[in-house]
């Protein structure tokens, strides 16, 4: 029921349809830059009231099952707080003008309210009232209302605005929709890009880790089995050399057995590392206090090494079941590999700590410790420091940095053998010009484990 209506609207628009277009134009390009649906319902119920002329504007919102209007917009008289609504009116589809404008998706006109069937009164009461819907994407996504205390207030020119209005505001509500699932779409391809580089990384770890494993088996078979038959072929040759020297026949001859005795010796130790590393040594474990063989030690360094050796050693410390002679070399080992970082001078330090599991996950190489409790004693020093592509090679056998005869590259790998045999292990940290530090883990003995007295 539309008529037509000489009100201020219309002297206003007759006189200035111009200034409405460019008003419209002006509320087109703003529409662009609104970032979110509540950002639109407020712009648009603030500018029909301001920019339009409207004496109010209440918008509603349909909700996905298209069964009902939620208000949530309004402005003008009606709405004294501003941007925020209290108790929202929720109007079922088909109740009320609103209602049947989302119901039949036909703007509805109503000159006379008085006595209109449809009309749901508040709290400042209105004479006409004209309703547009807002649709997008073949739905109803809810309406533009707006109420006057006259009759007759609205016609063909006002109608004209406000659906112009509402196709403006339907087209962007479109486009955010639009945005919305991208965004979704966008975050959802993020999320499986993220996934699939988190299991592509993990896997790698894995197979390095597996690779790791596997290399240091058969390196430690290797190395079992050639020093397996390296020592029965010199027990063969040092047995003849100790027969040879019964019957030396001169002094020169002695000596030069000496010297192949020396060498055979040599080659002994090297099979026992090589065997250290396989993990077939022979360890007598004992319990032991490892500060009183750290302390032990740390004077024979000092004193033949020339350099000092700082001690720290933790109180209360836990005994630990191991083979003394086999931390001893251990330490010398480590002892002297810090040393030889430090060829410009540097102190050594040895400490001892109580230590609950605490190997986090791929810091230390290698890291397969199981919980519980250990010992831990690290060697540090501050030297030359290991670099990363070296830290995986170190505990290889055979792999050093030194010249031909200055080094044979056994001795952290009799460490590793030595250390994974005692039930433990041995990781690594090290920095570049910083230096490094060596840590062993032992199993801490049963709780209630005496040590035997300090004589004994
Ligand atoms: N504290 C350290 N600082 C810097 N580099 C180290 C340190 N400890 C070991 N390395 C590196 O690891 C390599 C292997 O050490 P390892 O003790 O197994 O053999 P080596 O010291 O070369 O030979 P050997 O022990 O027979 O003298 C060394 O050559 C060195 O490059
Ligand atoms: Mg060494």
């Amino acid at each position: 029921m539309l008529k037509p209506v000489p009100s201020s609207f219309r002297q206003r628009n007759r006189a200035s349809e111009a200034h409405m277009l460019r008003t419209l134009n002006t509320f087109a390009v703003d529409l662009m830059s609104i970032p979110c649906v509540e950002d639109l319902f407020w712009y648009v119920a603030q500018n029909v009231v301001g920019k339009l002329g409207f004496m109010d504007c209440v918008i509603y919102q349909a909700d996905e099952v298209q069964t009902k209007l939620t208000q949530v917009a309004a402005w003008g008289e009606k709405n004294p707080y501003g941007r925020n609504i209290i108790n929202p009116l929720v109007i079922p589809f088909g109740r009320g003008i609103t209602g049947q404008v989302a119901q039949s998706r036909k703007p509805i006109i109503v000159d006379d309210l008085v006595g209109d069937e449809n009309y749901i009164p508040d709290s400042e009461p209105a004479r006409s009232e004209i309703c547009v819907p807002l649709i997008c994407g073949g739905r109803v996504m809810g309406v533009i209302d707006s109420e006057h205390p006259d009759i007759e207030a609205f016609g063909e020119p006002e109608l004209e605005i406000l659906s112009t209005v509402a196709a403006m505001t339907s087209a962007k509500l479109e486009l955010l929709a639009e945005t919305e699932r991208s965004q979704e779409r966008y975050e959802d391809l993020v999320a499986v890009h993220t996934q699939l580089t988190k299991e592509t990384s993990t896997r790698k770890v894995l197979e390095a880790k597996l690779f790791e494993s596997r290399k240091q088996e058969a390196i430690g078979r290797l190395t079992g089995r050639f020093a397996h038959e390296f020592n029965n072929l010199l027990t063969v040759i040092s047995g003849n050399i100790e027969l040879l020297a019964l019957d030396a026949p001169d002094t020169g001859s002695l000596d030069t057995l000496q010297d192949a005795k020396t060498a055979s010796a040599r080659g002994a130790q090297l099979i026992r590392d090589m065997l250290a590393f396989a993990q077939r040594t022979r360890l007598t474990p004992e319990t032991v206090d490892l500060n009183r063989l750290v302390s032990a030690f740390g004077e024979d360094c000092e004193q033949s090494l020339a350099r000092p050796v700082e001690r720290h050693l933790a109180n209360d410390l836990w005994p630990v079941a191991a083979d003394p002679a086999a931390v001893e070399n251990m330490l010398l080992a480590l002892a002297l590999n810090g040393i030889e970082a430090m060829p410009n001078g540097g102190s050594l330090k040895i400490a001892t700590e109580n230590v609950f599991h605490t190997l986090p996950e791929g810091q230390h190489f290698p890291s397969e410790l199981t919980p519980g409790r250990y010992v831990r004693l690290s060697v540090s020093d501050q030297g030359t420091g290991i670099g990363r592509d070296q830290l995986l090679q170190i505990f290889d056998p055979f792999f050093t940095t030194k010249g031909v005869g200055e080094g044979t590259g056994l001795g952290l790998s009799m460490v590793l053998g030595v250390m994974r045999q005692s039930g433990g292990t041995v990781a690594v940290t090290s920095e570049v010009g910083q230096g490094s530090s060596f840590e062993l883990y032992f199993p801490a003995a049963p709780c209630g484990t005496e040590l035997p007295s300090e004589d004994q």
